[in-house]
Protein backbone atom coordinates (compact mmCIF):
# COMPACT_ATOMS: atom_id res chain seq x y z
CA UNK A 1 0.00 0.00 0.00
CA UNK A 2 1.55 3.08 -1.12
CA UNK A 3 1.02 6.05 1.42
CA UNK A 4 -1.25 7.99 -0.45
CA UNK A 5 -3.41 4.96 -0.25
CA UNK A 6 -3.12 5.16 3.41
CA UNK A 7 -3.40 8.74 4.16
CA UNK A 8 -6.94 9.15 2.09
CA UNK A 9 -7.48 11.06 -1.51
CA UNK A 10 -6.21 14.72 -0.69
CA UNK A 11 -4.23 16.37 -2.73
CA UNK A 12 -2.24 17.42 0.57
CA UNK A 13 -2.78 13.69 1.94
CA UNK A 14 1.18 12.64 1.23
CA UNK A 15 2.79 13.61 4.05
CA UNK A 16 0.18 11.45 6.70
CA UNK A 17 -0.36 8.14 7.40
CA UNK A 18 -3.73 7.51 7.65
CA UNK A 19 -6.85 9.75 6.27
CA UNK A 20 -9.47 12.01 8.68
CA UNK A 21 -12.13 10.46 10.10
CA UNK A 22 -15.46 10.65 8.63
CA UNK A 23 -16.31 13.24 11.62
CA UNK A 24 -13.48 15.60 11.47
CA UNK A 25 -14.04 15.02 7.46
CA UNK A 26 -17.22 16.86 8.03
CA UNK A 27 -16.17 19.11 10.43
CA UNK A 28 -13.40 20.34 8.47
CA UNK A 29 -15.44 21.00 5.02
CA UNK A 30 -16.57 24.04 3.66
CA UNK A 31 -17.80 22.63 0.40
CA UNK A 32 -21.35 22.51 1.18
CA UNK A 33 -21.60 26.22 1.80
CA UNK A 34 -18.33 27.84 -0.24
CA UNK A 35 -19.99 26.46 -3.56
CA UNK A 36 -21.21 29.63 -4.15
CA UNK A 37 -18.23 31.34 -4.87
CA UNK A 38 -17.29 28.35 -7.78
CA UNK A 39 -17.97 30.80 -10.54
CA UNK A 40 -15.62 33.61 -9.12
CA UNK A 41 -12.88 30.39 -8.22
CA UNK A 42 -12.84 29.26 -11.90
CA UNK A 43 -12.70 33.21 -12.80
CA UNK A 44 -9.89 33.51 -10.41
CA UNK A 45 -8.07 30.21 -12.01
CA UNK A 46 -8.59 31.02 -15.47
CA UNK A 47 -6.71 34.84 -14.66
CA UNK A 48 -4.22 33.00 -13.15
CA UNK A 49 -3.11 30.25 -15.82
CA UNK A 50 -3.24 32.84 -18.18
CA UNK A 51 -0.58 35.15 -16.40
CA UNK A 52 1.59 31.79 -16.01
CA UNK A 53 1.21 31.32 -19.80
CA UNK A 54 2.73 35.14 -20.41
CA UNK A 55 5.37 34.21 -18.50
CA UNK A 56 7.05 31.11 -19.72
CA UNK A 57 5.89 28.81 -16.77
CA UNK A 58 2.78 27.29 -18.19
CA UNK A 59 2.60 25.47 -22.12
CA UNK A 60 0.42 27.38 -24.40
CA UNK A 61 -1.27 23.59 -24.84
CA UNK A 62 -1.61 22.97 -21.16
CA UNK A 63 -3.46 26.59 -20.72
CA UNK A 64 -5.97 25.17 -23.45
CA UNK A 65 -6.53 22.29 -21.81
CA UNK A 66 -7.30 24.02 -18.15
CA UNK A 67 -9.19 26.84 -20.30
CA UNK A 68 -11.43 23.83 -21.68
CA UNK A 69 -12.05 22.31 -18.70
CA UNK A 70 -12.50 24.62 -16.77
CA UNK A 71 -15.40 26.12 -19.40
CA UNK A 72 -16.88 22.60 -19.05
CA UNK A 73 -16.58 22.60 -15.33
CA UNK A 74 -18.44 25.88 -15.27
CA UNK A 75 -21.47 24.53 -17.32
CA UNK A 76 -21.61 21.31 -15.41
CA UNK A 77 -22.19 23.68 -12.03
CA UNK A 78 -24.60 25.58 -13.66
CA UNK A 79 -26.50 23.33 -15.57
CA UNK A 80 -26.19 21.35 -11.55
CA UNK A 81 -24.41 18.12 -12.85
CA UNK A 82 -21.44 18.86 -11.01
CA UNK A 83 -20.28 16.46 -8.59
CA UNK A 84 -19.23 18.15 -5.08
CA UNK A 85 -17.56 15.80 -3.36
CA UNK A 86 -17.04 16.43 0.78
CA UNK A 87 -13.70 14.00 0.58
CA UNK A 88 -12.27 16.96 -1.52
CA UNK A 89 -13.27 19.33 1.15
CA UNK A 90 -14.16 22.84 -0.24
CA UNK A 91 -14.87 24.75 -3.53
CA UNK A 92 -10.96 24.59 -4.78
CA UNK A 93 -9.92 21.53 -4.45
CA UNK A 94 -13.39 19.64 -6.03
CA UNK A 95 -12.51 22.07 -9.17
CA UNK A 96 -9.33 21.41 -8.93
CA UNK A 97 -9.68 17.68 -8.81
CA UNK A 98 -12.36 17.76 -11.76
CA UNK A 99 -9.63 20.04 -13.60
CA UNK A 100 -7.54 17.01 -13.69
CA UNK A 101 -9.92 14.32 -14.25
CA UNK A 102 -11.10 16.31 -17.53
CA UNK A 103 -7.12 17.85 -18.40
CA UNK A 104 -5.11 15.08 -16.83
CA UNK A 105 -1.70 16.95 -16.09
CA UNK A 106 -2.34 20.31 -17.14
CA UNK A 107 -4.71 20.64 -14.79
CA UNK A 108 -1.90 19.63 -11.82
CA UNK A 109 0.14 22.53 -12.90
CA UNK A 110 -2.63 25.22 -12.49
CA UNK A 111 -1.33 25.44 -8.55
CA UNK A 112 1.84 26.26 -9.44
CA UNK A 113 2.73 29.78 -7.34
CA UNK A 114 -0.84 29.95 -5.64
CA UNK A 115 -1.78 28.18 -2.72
CA UNK A 116 -5.43 28.06 -1.45
CA UNK A 117 -4.71 30.76 0.87
CA UNK A 118 -4.93 33.52 -1.73
CA UNK A 119 -7.62 31.60 -4.13
CA UNK A 120 -10.05 31.72 -1.20
CA UNK A 121 -9.22 35.38 -0.06
CA UNK A 122 -9.29 36.36 -3.80
CA UNK A 123 -13.04 33.98 -4.18
CA UNK A 124 -14.23 36.47 -1.33
CA UNK A 125 -13.20 39.58 -2.91
CA UNK A 126 -14.96 38.64 -5.99
CA UNK A 127 -18.04 37.55 -4.62
CA UNK A 128 -18.43 40.57 -2.53
CA UNK A 129 -17.46 42.74 -5.48
CA UNK A 130 -20.48 42.01 -7.33
CA UNK A 131 -22.95 41.46 -4.13
CA UNK A 132 -21.97 45.17 -3.35
CA UNK A 133 -22.43 46.14 -6.56
CA UNK A 134 -26.06 44.15 -6.31
CA UNK A 135 -27.00 46.09 -3.01
CA UNK A 136 -26.39 49.54 -4.65
CA UNK A 137 -28.77 48.39 -7.51
CA UNK A 138 -31.58 47.48 -4.68
CA UNK A 139 -30.51 50.18 -2.36
CA UNK A 140 -31.13 53.12 -5.45
CA UNK A 141 -34.61 51.11 -6.12
CA UNK A 142 -35.58 51.47 -3.04
CA UNK A 143 -34.71 55.17 -3.04
CA UNK A 144 -36.57 55.46 -6.00
CA UNK A 145 -40.10 53.78 -4.62
CA UNK A 146 -39.53 56.29 -1.61
CA UNK A 147 -39.09 59.22 -3.97
CA UNK A 148 -42.69 58.20 -5.61
CA UNK A 149 -44.28 57.85 -2.51
CA UNK A 150 -42.83 61.08 -1.50
CA UNK A 151 -43.83 62.85 -4.43
CA UNK A 152 -47.69 62.45 -3.44
CA UNK A 153 -47.27 63.46 -0.09
CA UNK A 154 -45.63 66.88 0.10
CA UNK A 155 -48.77 68.63 1.24
CA UNK A 156 -49.71 65.38 3.87
CA UNK A 157 -49.53 66.78 7.21
CA UNK A 158 -48.39 64.43 9.98
CA UNK A 159 -47.42 64.57 13.62
CA UNK A 160 -43.55 64.83 13.82
CA UNK A 161 -42.68 63.06 17.01
CA UNK A 162 -39.98 63.26 19.45
CA UNK A 163 -40.15 60.91 22.67
CA UNK A 164 -42.99 59.65 20.21
CA UNK A 165 -44.96 62.92 21.74
CA UNK A 166 -46.46 64.68 19.13
CA UNK A 167 -43.95 67.52 18.62
CA UNK A 168 -44.53 69.31 15.26
CA UNK A 169 -46.31 69.52 12.08
CA UNK A 170 -43.93 67.84 9.36
CA UNK A 171 -44.98 66.95 6.00
CA UNK A 172 -45.24 62.80 5.31
CA UNK A 173 -42.73 63.60 2.46
CA UNK A 174 -40.08 65.29 4.47
CA UNK A 175 -40.63 62.28 6.67
CA UNK A 176 -39.91 60.01 3.55
CA UNK A 177 -37.04 61.59 2.69
CA UNK A 178 -35.06 61.48 5.89
CA UNK A 179 -34.95 57.59 5.15
CA UNK A 180 -33.72 58.82 1.84
CA UNK A 181 -30.52 60.57 3.00
CA UNK A 182 -29.81 57.14 5.45
CA UNK A 183 -30.27 55.17 2.44
CA UNK A 184 -27.68 57.26 0.57
CA UNK A 185 -25.50 57.47 3.20
CA UNK A 186 -25.56 53.67 3.44
CA UNK A 187 -24.57 53.83 -0.52
CA UNK A 188 -21.59 56.03 -0.08
CA UNK A 189 -20.25 53.73 2.37
CA UNK A 190 -20.69 50.38 0.63
CA UNK A 191 -19.23 52.30 -2.48
CA UNK A 192 -16.13 53.12 -0.15
CA UNK A 193 -16.25 49.70 0.83
CA UNK A 194 -15.41 48.38 -2.49
CA UNK A 195 -12.40 50.27 -2.86
CA UNK A 196 -11.01 48.21 -0.41
CA UNK A 197 -12.42 44.76 -1.22
CA UNK A 198 -11.45 45.15 -4.90
CA UNK A 199 -7.49 44.65 -4.28
CA UNK A 200 -6.05 41.08 -5.30
CA UNK A 201 -4.65 39.05 -3.07
CA UNK A 202 -3.61 36.27 -6.00
CA UNK A 203 0.27 36.04 -6.08
CA UNK A 204 0.69 35.98 -2.40
CA UNK A 205 0.64 32.26 -2.35
CA UNK A 206 0.58 30.47 0.99
CA UNK A 207 1.59 33.96 2.87
CA UNK A 208 5.53 34.61 2.09
CA UNK A 209 4.96 35.13 -1.87
CA UNK A 210 6.44 32.93 -4.82
CA UNK A 211 9.74 32.55 -6.38
CA UNK A 212 7.81 31.77 -9.75
CA UNK A 213 8.53 35.44 -11.93
CA UNK A 214 4.71 36.03 -11.46
CA UNK A 215 2.83 39.02 -12.80
CA UNK A 216 0.36 40.10 -10.24
CA UNK A 217 -0.60 43.63 -12.39
CA UNK A 218 -1.64 41.12 -15.43
CA UNK A 219 -3.73 39.13 -12.95
CA UNK A 220 -5.20 41.85 -11.17
CA UNK A 221 -6.12 43.46 -14.58
CA UNK A 222 -8.07 40.51 -16.03
CA UNK A 223 -10.09 40.26 -12.92
CA UNK A 224 -11.11 44.03 -12.96
CA UNK A 225 -9.01 44.55 -9.55
CA UNK A 226 -8.32 47.86 -8.99
CA UNK A 227 -4.78 46.78 -7.24
CA UNK A 228 -2.69 44.70 -5.47
CA UNK A 229 -2.56 43.38 -1.65
CA UNK A 230 0.51 45.20 -1.05
CA UNK A 231 1.69 42.84 1.32
CA UNK A 232 1.55 38.65 1.83
CA UNK A 233 1.24 38.15 5.24
CA UNK A 234 -1.76 40.70 5.15
CA UNK A 235 -3.12 39.17 1.91
CA UNK A 236 -3.92 35.68 2.58
CA UNK A 237 -5.20 36.73 6.59
CA UNK A 238 -6.89 39.58 7.47
CA UNK A 239 -10.96 39.89 6.50
CA UNK A 240 -11.22 43.34 7.20
CA UNK A 241 -13.11 44.01 4.08
CA UNK A 242 -15.66 41.59 4.75
CA UNK A 243 -15.87 42.95 8.82
CA UNK A 244 -16.74 46.04 7.02
CA UNK A 245 -19.32 45.26 4.48
CA UNK A 246 -20.88 43.92 7.52
CA UNK A 247 -20.66 46.45 9.19
CA UNK A 248 -22.23 48.73 6.61
CA UNK A 249 -24.67 46.34 6.48
CA UNK A 250 -25.84 46.05 10.24
CA UNK A 251 -26.48 49.64 10.26
CA UNK A 252 -28.57 49.66 6.59
CA UNK A 253 -30.63 47.11 8.59
CA UNK A 254 -31.36 49.18 11.03
CA UNK A 255 -32.16 51.78 8.96
CA UNK A 256 -34.55 49.41 7.36
CA UNK A 257 -35.85 48.53 11.21
CA UNK A 258 -36.33 52.21 12.40
CA UNK A 259 -38.56 52.67 8.99
CA UNK A 260 -39.98 49.11 9.82
CA UNK A 261 -40.86 49.91 13.35
CA UNK A 262 -42.43 52.91 12.03
CA UNK A 263 -44.48 51.30 9.67
CA UNK A 264 -45.85 49.27 12.07
CA UNK A 265 -47.16 51.59 14.52
CA UNK A 266 -48.92 53.43 11.73
CA UNK A 267 -50.65 50.46 11.00
CA UNK A 268 -51.78 50.55 14.73
CA UNK A 269 -55.50 51.62 14.52
CA UNK A 270 -54.72 53.85 17.27
CA UNK A 271 -52.65 55.91 14.86
CA UNK A 272 -54.21 54.11 11.84
CA UNK A 273 -51.53 56.58 9.34
CA UNK A 274 -51.35 53.68 6.71
CA UNK A 275 -52.29 50.60 5.76
CA UNK A 276 -50.20 48.06 4.61
CA UNK A 277 -51.83 46.13 1.17
CA UNK A 278 -52.80 42.37 1.90
CA UNK A 279 -50.23 40.90 -0.26
CA UNK A 280 -47.41 42.29 2.67
CA UNK A 281 -49.33 40.63 5.49
CA UNK A 282 -50.60 37.25 7.16
CA UNK A 283 -53.55 36.55 8.93
CA UNK A 284 -53.59 34.45 12.46
CA UNK A 285 -54.45 30.93 12.75
CA UNK A 286 -56.27 31.63 15.74
CA UNK A 287 -57.85 35.03 15.71
CA UNK A 288 -59.65 35.86 12.96
CA UNK A 289 -59.64 39.39 13.09
CA UNK A 290 -55.93 39.64 12.64
CA UNK A 291 -54.06 41.33 9.71
CA UNK A 292 -50.39 41.47 10.54
CA UNK A 293 -47.61 43.68 9.04
CA UNK A 294 -45.01 40.38 9.29
CA UNK A 295 -43.50 41.54 6.49
CA UNK A 296 -41.77 44.94 8.17
CA UNK A 297 -41.38 42.88 11.84
CA UNK A 298 -39.20 40.38 10.16
CA UNK A 299 -37.20 43.01 8.67
CA UNK A 300 -36.89 44.63 12.10
CA UNK A 301 -36.12 41.11 13.03
CA UNK A 302 -33.56 40.29 10.34
CA UNK A 303 -31.71 43.05 11.33
CA UNK A 304 -30.52 41.47 14.87
CA UNK A 305 -29.01 38.23 12.84
CA UNK A 306 -26.95 40.68 10.63
CA UNK A 307 -25.71 42.39 14.03
CA UNK A 308 -24.86 38.82 14.92
CA UNK A 309 -22.84 38.39 12.08
CA UNK A 310 -20.97 41.10 12.29
CA UNK A 311 -20.20 40.27 15.50
CA UNK A 312 -18.80 36.93 14.80
CA UNK A 313 -16.70 38.33 12.45
CA UNK A 314 -15.07 40.44 14.79
CA UNK A 315 -14.63 38.28 16.95
CA UNK A 316 -13.53 35.32 13.93
CA UNK A 317 -10.84 37.70 13.84
CA UNK A 318 -9.36 39.17 17.07
CA UNK A 319 -6.87 36.82 18.18
CA UNK A 320 -5.84 35.01 15.21
CA UNK A 321 -2.10 35.25 14.60
CA UNK A 322 -0.50 35.67 11.27
CA UNK A 323 -1.19 34.75 8.45
CA UNK A 324 -3.92 32.06 7.34
CA UNK A 325 -5.55 30.53 10.00
CA UNK A 326 -8.29 27.41 9.58
CA UNK A 327 -10.84 29.71 11.96
CA UNK A 328 -10.82 32.25 8.51
CA UNK A 329 -12.74 29.06 6.54
CA UNK A 330 -16.02 30.41 9.54
CA UNK A 331 -16.09 33.92 7.39
CA UNK A 332 -18.01 32.37 4.80
CA UNK A 333 -21.29 31.86 6.20
CA UNK A 334 -21.62 35.14 8.57
CA UNK A 335 -20.90 36.88 4.86
CA UNK A 336 -23.29 35.10 2.62
CA UNK A 337 -26.22 35.04 4.89
CA UNK A 338 -25.78 38.73 5.53
CA UNK A 339 -25.25 39.33 2.00
CA UNK A 340 -28.82 37.61 1.17
CA UNK A 341 -30.45 38.69 4.42
CA UNK A 342 -29.41 42.06 3.33
CA UNK A 343 -30.50 42.00 -0.85
CA UNK A 344 -33.98 39.67 0.20
CA UNK A 345 -34.76 42.88 2.90
CA UNK A 346 -34.20 45.73 0.47
CA UNK A 347 -36.16 43.86 -2.41
CA UNK A 348 -39.29 43.34 -0.04
CA UNK A 349 -38.82 46.58 1.72
CA UNK A 350 -39.16 48.37 -2.30
CA UNK A 351 -42.24 46.21 -3.45
CA UNK A 352 -43.99 46.82 0.00
CA UNK A 353 -43.34 50.94 -0.21
CA UNK A 354 -45.72 50.46 -3.33
CA UNK A 355 -48.43 48.78 -0.84
CA UNK A 356 -48.45 51.38 1.76
CA UNK A 357 -51.68 53.46 1.49
CA UNK A 358 -51.71 56.71 3.93
CA UNK A 359 -54.65 57.89 5.31
CA UNK A 360 -54.17 61.33 5.45
CA UNK A 361 -57.14 62.41 7.73
CA UNK A 362 -55.99 60.11 10.28
CA UNK A 363 -52.62 61.88 10.44
CA UNK A 364 -53.94 65.59 9.94
CA UNK A 365 -56.30 64.73 13.00
CA UNK A 366 -53.26 63.29 14.74
CA UNK A 367 -51.50 66.36 14.31
CA UNK A 368 -54.40 68.20 15.30
CA UNK A 369 -54.19 66.96 18.51
CA UNK A 370 -51.36 67.08 20.14
CA UNK A 371 -50.28 71.03 20.46
CA UNK A 372 -47.60 70.59 17.67
CA UNK A 373 -48.18 74.59 16.81
CA UNK A 374 -47.19 75.21 20.39
CA UNK A 375 -43.83 76.11 18.83
CA UNK A 376 -45.06 78.49 16.28
CA UNK A 377 -46.98 80.57 18.69
CA UNK A 378 -43.79 80.80 20.51
CA UNK A 379 -41.98 82.03 17.67
CA UNK A 380 -44.70 84.38 16.87
CA UNK A 381 -44.22 86.20 20.40
CA UNK A 382 -40.17 85.96 19.53
CA UNK A 383 -40.82 88.05 16.33
CA UNK A 384 -42.43 90.20 18.53
CA UNK A 385 -40.07 91.35 20.67
CA UNK A 386 -40.66 88.80 23.60
CA UNK A 387 -37.60 86.97 24.91
CA UNK A 388 -38.03 83.17 23.72
CA UNK A 389 -37.46 82.14 27.40
CA UNK A 390 -40.37 84.31 27.98
CA UNK A 391 -42.34 83.47 25.19
CA UNK A 392 -41.83 79.92 26.20
CA UNK A 393 -43.18 79.88 29.58
CA UNK A 394 -46.34 82.15 28.66
CA UNK A 395 -47.03 79.25 25.69
CA UNK A 396 -46.91 76.49 28.26
CA UNK A 397 -49.68 78.03 30.47
CA UNK A 398 -52.02 78.56 26.96
CA UNK A 399 -51.19 74.79 26.26
CA UNK A 400 -52.28 74.38 30.27
CA UNK A 401 -55.49 76.10 29.74
CA UNK A 402 -56.14 74.80 26.18
CA UNK A 403 -55.66 71.23 27.83
CA UNK A 404 -57.96 71.79 30.53
CA UNK A 405 -60.60 72.46 27.75
CA UNK A 406 -60.12 69.85 26.28
CA UNK A 407 -59.32 71.63 23.00
CA UNK A 408 -56.52 72.88 20.69
CA UNK A 409 -54.59 76.03 20.81
CA UNK A 410 -56.26 77.26 17.24
CA UNK A 411 -59.83 76.66 19.21
CA UNK A 412 -59.18 79.39 21.84
CA UNK A 413 -60.82 82.45 21.29
CA UNK A 414 -58.48 86.16 20.79
CA UNK A 415 -59.39 86.98 24.13
CA UNK A 416 -58.60 83.85 26.11
CA UNK A 417 -55.12 84.05 24.12
CA UNK A 418 -54.31 87.71 24.81
CA UNK A 419 -54.59 86.85 28.89
CA UNK A 420 -50.99 84.97 28.46
CA UNK A 421 -49.64 87.76 26.64
CA UNK A 422 -51.44 91.14 24.79
CA UNK A 423 -48.94 91.32 22.25
CA UNK A 424 -50.88 88.49 20.72
CA UNK A 425 -52.85 89.86 17.69
CA UNK A 426 -55.55 88.40 15.11
CA UNK A 427 -52.81 87.32 12.66
CA UNK A 428 -51.64 84.54 15.46
CA UNK A 429 -54.30 82.09 13.91
CA UNK A 430 -51.88 81.98 10.89
CA UNK A 431 -49.17 80.77 13.13
CA UNK A 432 -51.60 78.57 14.56
CA UNK A 433 -52.37 76.49 11.54
CA UNK A 434 -51.10 73.11 10.43
CA UNK A 435 -50.10 74.72 6.69
CA UNK A 436 -48.83 77.62 8.26
CA UNK A 437 -46.61 76.03 10.67
CA UNK A 438 -45.04 73.92 8.18
CA UNK A 439 -44.34 76.08 4.96
CA UNK A 440 -42.73 78.91 7.58
CA UNK A 441 -40.03 76.50 7.88
CA UNK A 442 -38.52 77.09 4.35
CA UNK A 443 -34.67 76.66 4.96
CA UNK A 444 -32.79 73.83 3.69
CA UNK A 445 -33.78 70.81 5.32
CA UNK A 446 -36.71 72.50 6.80
CA UNK A 447 -40.41 70.72 6.17
CA UNK A 448 -42.23 73.53 4.53
CA UNK A 449 -43.63 71.57 1.10
CA UNK A 450 -42.18 73.65 -1.47
CA UNK A 451 -38.82 73.27 0.04
CA UNK A 452 -39.66 69.22 0.08
CA UNK A 453 -40.63 69.95 -3.24
CA UNK A 454 -37.52 70.86 -4.06
CA UNK A 455 -35.61 67.89 -1.79
CA UNK A 456 -36.96 65.53 -3.79
CA UNK A 457 -36.16 66.64 -6.90
CA UNK A 458 -32.58 67.34 -6.00
CA UNK A 459 -32.69 63.50 -4.33
CA UNK A 460 -33.96 62.14 -8.19
CA UNK A 461 -31.08 63.88 -9.34
CA UNK A 462 -28.54 62.28 -7.35
CA UNK A 463 -29.87 58.81 -8.54
N1 LIG B 1 -11.60 26.33 2.67
C1 LIG B 1 -10.54 27.15 3.12
C2 LIG B 1 -11.11 28.47 3.66
O1 LIG B 1 -12.22 28.74 3.43
C3 LIG B 1 -9.61 27.44 1.98
C4 LIG B 1 -8.24 27.77 2.42
C5 LIG B 1 -7.59 26.55 3.01
N2 LIG B 1 -6.25 26.77 3.32
C6 LIG B 1 -5.58 25.98 4.14
N3 LIG B 1 -4.35 26.27 4.39
N4 LIG B 1 -6.14 24.93 4.70
O2 LIG B 1 -10.44 29.24 4.32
Amino acid sequence: MSNKDKSGDKPWSGRFNEPVTDLVKKFTASVTFDQRLAEFDIDGSLAHARMLQAVGILAQADLEAIEKGLAQIREEIRGGTFTWSLDLEDVHLNIERRLTDLAGDAGKRLHTARSRNDQVATDVRLYLRASIDHVLTLTKSLQRALLDLAEKHTETVMPGFTHLQVAQPVSFAHHLMAYFEMLSRDAQRFAECRKRVNKLPLGAAALAGTSFPIDRQMVAKELGFDGLCENSLDAVSDRDFAIEFCAHAALQMTHLSRFCEELILWMNPRFNFIDIADRFCTGSSIMPQKKNPDVAELIRGKTGRVNGHLVALLTLMKAQPLAYNKDNQEDKEPLFDTVDTLMMSLAVFTEMLDGINVNKEAMRTAALQGYATATDLADYLVKKGVPFREAHEAVAQAVRYAEERGCDLADLKLEDLKRFSPLIAKDVFEALTLEGSMNSRSHIGGTAPARVKTAIAKARKSL
